[in-house]
């Protein structure tokens, strides 16, 4: 048994020390126990083999990690990491260090479209899928801090039994939200009954009461426009007192501003030391109301109108459940393409602003994000970016085991044999290219590479 497994026995003996006999738990003893809190009738999520994918989480690991030097960068400064190997025994021995360390975990795992990509995608069924996610799931909740979330990619095939699976293991009550992803910029009008532009994100929090607001970026512009070229043309009013950076004098009645943007002035507007006189009407497309445009509203040098963006505005924006328009699948092939001299070696990488979105909402400088369905290893290059703009010094640590490439893939063409080297050499690149733009600013990242080596006997 793991040790977790001990300390959970160790946790119930507490609680109920007449349950444990010869060290293992007699269930109807527990009911006994419990009595009328036993459900007599509970409701269950059950498939073929799920027992038997529970226990997998407690079986002892029988492997240990390698520390391997020349595959690393900066290994003696860097608290990256790349694991290479099953995630299953990697989550198990991640767990003796990171146990409740981690703040964020983003997945990606096979949906099991039965395609034939570059990675195995063809679970024959539901419940070998269920299966192999069970235990992964059960041993990455364990890793995640009190305020941490996990965020799951996943598309129609599997997000019903994904959704009650979760339910299982974090708890309905730690839903957070099912985002929806959009993957593509256009529809493929040969699908055979509705043209998919989504996938969706699932998170639960470790404990949602624990989880802050997930939130992105604060507003950094100070204006915004007042017009919109397709808006019903309507009047408002610049009151007296308003800005006007095109110079004192007077600006005469009639049509300003650009091509698209063109608004009518029907008042003359006297200036002086840069404010508005007088009251002056205004027809235009407007896309603001009254109360704002008088409040914020103003003259540019150019003549043109525009607005100061409030307090209230700049505070932090909450994410929502609508569309996530933050790059497609194809930016993300164009990424790996101008890291990889042209070739994309990679079926259906995610974009690296998609993780950089969702690691922003929810991650801090100092978290730990991790990623054991990690292919390329987008999230790595999302939080070596997301550092690099914000300051941080979030670490992550990648796991992926060395699938082979088939030898008509893209990726062997490349040079590539297995999976974890595209990985590792996009890490490598990424931190290359940043070394250009950090030279002697002190920022040094690198990555060290752990594999999973099974143990003898
Ligand atoms: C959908 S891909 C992830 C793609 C990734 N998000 C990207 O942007 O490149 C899923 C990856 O999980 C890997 N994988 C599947 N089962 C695994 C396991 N048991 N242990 C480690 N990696 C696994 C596959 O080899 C594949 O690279």
């Amino acid at each position: 048994m793991t040790s977790t497994g001990e300390d959970r026995i160790s946790k119930l003996k507490e609680l109920f020390p007449e349950i444990i006999v010869n060290g293992k738990i007699d269930l109807n003893k527990l009911r006994e126990v419990l009595g009328d809190l036993v459900d007599q009738e509970p409701y269950s999520f059950d498939w073929p083999g799920k027992g038997q994918a529970v226990a997998l989480q407690h079986w002892p690991v029988t492997a240990a990690f390698e520390f391997c030097q020349e595959e690393s960068v900066n290994w003696q400064t860097t608290g990256n990491l790349f694991i290479e190997g099953d995630n299953l025994d990697a989550l198990k021995l991640l767990n003796k260090a990171y146990q409740g360390k981690i703040k964020m975990i983003y997945i990606d795992p096979p949906y099991n479209t039965k395609s034939p990509l570059l990675y195995a995608d063809n679970f024959t069924d539901h419940a070998r899928w269920l299966s192999m996610m069970y235990p992964r799931l059960a041993l990455a909740r364990q890793l995640l801090q009190e305020d941490g979330a996990i965020f799951i990619s996943i598309d129609d095939h599997e997000i019903a039994q994904l959704i009650l699976l979760m339910n299982e293991i974090f708890g309905e009550e730690n839903f957070v939200s099912v985002l929806k992803w959009k993957r593509k910029r256009k529809p493929a009008y040969l699908s055979s009954h509705v043209a998919t532009l989504f996938e969706y994100v699932v998170v639960y929090a470790r404990n949602k009461s624990k989880l802050r607001r997930l939130t992105v970026g604060m507003a950094t512009d100070n204006t915004r426009p007042v017009l919109n070229a397709g808006n019903k043309i309507s009047e408002r009013v610049l009151p007296a007192g308003a800005d006007a950076k095109c110079g004192d004098g007077i600006l005469p009645p009639g049509t300003y501003g650009g091509r698209s943007l063109k608004f009518e002035l029907l008042d003359a507007a006297e200036i002086k030391k840069g404010r508005l006189v007088n009251d002056v009407r205004v027809r235009g497309p407007f896309r603001v109301p009254q109360e704002i445009f008088a409040k914020f509203g103003y003259i540019t040098a150019r003549k043109a109108l525009r607005r100061y963006v409030s307090e209230e505005e700049k505070q932090p924006k909450l994410i929502s459940d609508g569309l996530l328009d933050v790059g497609t699948n194809e930016d993300a092939e164009n990424e790996l393409k101008e890291l990889f001299g042209g070739i994309c070696p990679m079926d259906y990488p995610k974009p690296v602003s998609l993780i950089k979105f969702l690691a922003a909402a929810v991650t801090g400088n100092d978290d730990i994000v991790l990623d054991f369905f990690a292919g390329s290893c987008t999230t790595a290059q999302a939080v070596l970016e997301l550092n690099h703009e914000d300051g941080g010094n979030r670490r992550f640590i990648m796991v992926q085991h060395a699938e082979p490439v088939r030898k008509t893939s893209r990726a062997y063409k490349a040079g590539f044999e297995t999976i974890s080297e595209i990985g590792k050499e996009r890490i490598r690149r990424v931190l290359a290219k940043m070394k250009d733009i950090t030279e002697g600013t002190g920022e040094d990242p690198g990555f060290r590479v752990l594999k999973v080596i099974q143990k003898e006997g």
